[in-house]
């Protein structure tokens, strides 16, 4: 199991200063949340903001784009350094064009689906994807409590994923906390972000150790 950190969480004036601590404390991952007020009714940060972090920071940078047209901003973003780029099915057009498009460039490419979203939506792209993202909350706002059929899903897209071959990873985003972490590695995700549950009790080595711990005790059912 991977533990992302969701910098909607983390203090917005130390940003850098906060993915050091990471860096320092053993994490590899960084989920950075993109929002623009309209598929979401947040606004967040863009890419002059991920740029400058990049410039010190080792972490994977795994960007999850809440915004309507993201094909119109994914040069943007991976300019901007992004490791994988992660978009909504319900955002996007086409949305084979769009993980083509980020893929063409040699980023990793994702498709997420909100709660009321099924995960066949994604049946179709299934050769496309490096991360198949199941919202565990609506999108929007970090601190929202877990929806509780979100395992479920889990399940259902490593059933999915199997059966076609696919090669993704599984995500699991929104009111992830070492409670709900062995249910959800257990359902089969493999990379679990975590915003407020995560920030809100420092120091970070010993967090992480919370989730670490937790997803060692899931027995994989899936
Ligand atoms: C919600 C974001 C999440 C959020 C997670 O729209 O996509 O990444 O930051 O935060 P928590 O863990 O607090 O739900
Ligand atoms: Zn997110």
């Amino acid at each position: 199991m991977i533990l992302a950190p969701s910098l909607l969480s983390a203090d917005f004036g130390n940003l850098e200063r906060e993915l050091r601590s990471l860096e320092d404390a053993g994490l590899t991952w960084v989920h950075i949340d993109v929002m623009d007020g309209c598929f979401v009714p947040n606004i967040t940060l863009g890419p002059p903001v991920i740029k400058r972090l990049r410039k010190n920071s080792r972490l994977f940078f795994d960007v999850h784009l809440m915004i309507i047209a993201p094909e119109r901003h994914i040069a943007a973003f991976i300019d901007a350094g992004a490791d994988m780029l992660v978009v909504h099915a319900e955002s996007c057009a086409r949305l084979d064009d769009t993980l083509r498009e980020i893929r063409r460039s040699g980023t990793m490419a994702g498709a997420a689906v909100s709660p009321d979203t099924p995960v066949r939506t994604l049946e179709t792209v299934v050769p496309l994807l490096d991360s198949a993202l199941v919202m565990s909350v609506h999108p929007g706002f970090g601190g929202q409590s877990f929806i509780p059929e979100s395992p479920g899903k889990v399940r259902e897209l490593r059933t999915m994923l199997r059966e076609r071959g696919g090669q993704a990873v599984i995500e699991v985003d929104g009111g992830v906390d070492p409670d709900n972490t062995p249910h959800l590695v257990a359902a089969g995700a493999d990379v679990l972000v975590s915003g407020s549950a995560f920030f809100s009790r420092p120091p970070y080595a010993a967090r992480l150790q919370d989730f670490l711990r937790a997803a060692a005790g899931a027995r994989p059912d899936a």
